[in-house]
């Protein structure tokens, strides 16, 4: 049965992840992959993260399983994390969230109830998006097509391309929006933008589908929130897919959240019971340990507020990085874009060829798109990581 199958290439980024470890050279720098670094160059367990998992190993008492929706304190508490504490719609009855296995388990089975819904449902993706968003949405079944989003000149966002586009959606079709931290560009929809794309959404009967896989890493839990927060008080339905791997650092652990906005309490509910038929018949239940680590977290006060004081200090870690790598880059052009955007990532605008030369001659490490991780800078590599671009360009 298998010896027809083809090699197949490997996913671009997780490519690149292999190839720098593999890189022995001491002074390699990865801006690739999108995990937050701190100023020594690791990714940290958070120790919020750390606490919770003392307590969590003391206190557990089973291993028994926790059921297709995973836990009811987890799914609450991201609820109010994503929503806002005292959102009118989780009061109202209208919302349900299931715990998923990352970010991208509630991508998919948000892709698989879609098809379920109405089978031949068109999801509306924006040029550029993550390498992963055709193949979780598209493997589904779904039928994908593209909306303009980004001005490969000046690397802001083209709003007027998008609007144009999203006429041509027709009633029905799912709108996917990235939350916050636009991966790959960083450029994000001001909150006035928010506004006119939920008319857009509401006059033509579109299905919002919002990824939140950044929350809190652009300007702050609530800023971050606030264009999702919005779009969600004024349509009937929603769908939000959020992930717990960059603000809580739990990447490997797998936690995301699958969140179904209703118009009503009741239709709510039907809906929930048809997602979690779809996640039985796909992988049955979720992990639990990385949800029991938010859950703690979310759940106690002092862990909570240790946790934000950390993620406030990644967030401005980033923005003190985005500055001080546009002044690096400044003589070289105008680079004050990476400065405005928000969250890991930002494009340089280099050409395949000068990124290749990056990674061969300097061991400087990024998506042949030119995306950077700009959470993989510090200190003490941003000035070799910026001669070494000029020495490119
Ligand atoms: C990225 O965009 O680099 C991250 O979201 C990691 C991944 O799985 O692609």
């Amino acid at each position: 049965m298998f010896e027809t199958l083809k090699q197949l290439p490997q996913d671009p980024i997780l490519q690149l992840m292999q190839t720098f470890r593999d890189d022995t050279r001491p002074d390699k720098v990865d801006l690739g992959i999108g995990v937050y670094k701190d100023d020594a160059g690791k990714t940290p367990i958070m120790a919020s993260v750390h606490e919770a998992e003392r307590r969590l190993l003391e206190g557990e008492t089973t291993k028994s399983y926790v059921g297709p929706a995973g836990s009811a304190g987890f799914n609450e508490s991201m609820a109010r994390l994503i929503l806002g504490n005292s959102n009118s719609l989780i009061r109202d009855g209208r919302t349900s969230v299931i715990q998923t296995p990352g970010g991208c388990g509630a991508l998919r089975m948000a892709a698989e109830f879609f098809r379920l819904c109405q089978p031949d449902t068109t999801v509306w993706v924006s040029t550029p998006t993550w390498a992963n968003h055709m193949p979780l949405l598209g493997g589904a079944g779904l039928n994908i097509r593209e909306y303009p989003y980004l001005n490969r000149e000046t690397l802001t966002v083209d709003f007027p391309a998008m609007l144009e586009t999203l006429e041509g959606a027709k009633a029905g079709d799912v709108v996917l929006l990235h939350g916050c931290c636009h991966n790959p560009s960083g450029a994000d929809l001001t909150f006035e933008q928010w506004q006119t794309v939920t008319q857009l959404i509401q006059r033509k009967g579109l299905l919002p589908f919002v990824d939140m896989a950044y929350q809190g890493l652009g300007e702050g839990l609530e800023e971050d929130a606030a264009g999702l927060r919005y779009l969600a008080g004024q349509v009937p339905e929603m769908v939000v897919a959020a992930s717990c791997s960059k603000n809580f650092g739990l990447y490997r652990e797998r936690t995301g959240a699958l969140m179904l906005i209703s118009a009503t309490g009741a239709i709510n509910t039907a809906a929930t019971s048809q997602l979690l038929s779809v996640v039985r018949s796909h992988y049955s239940m979720p992990p639990a340990h990385g949800a029991a680590i938010v859950e703690t977290i979310l759940g106690d006060d002092a862990l909570r507020a240790g946790w934000q004081s950390e993620l406030r200090g990644m967030c401005e870690r980033i923005l003190g990085l985005r500055h001080a790598f546009a002044d690096a880059l400044a003589p070289l052009g105008d680079f004050g874009f990476i400065a405005r955007q928000r969250g890991m990532f930002s494009f340089l605008g280099i050409t395949p060829e000068q990124v290749r030369q990056l990674r061969e001659e300097h061991g400087i490490y990024m998506l042949e798109s030119s995306r950077v991780n700009v959470a993989g800078l510090n200190d003490r590599v941003l000035p070799t990581v910026a001669s070494a671009i000029r020495s490119v360009m």
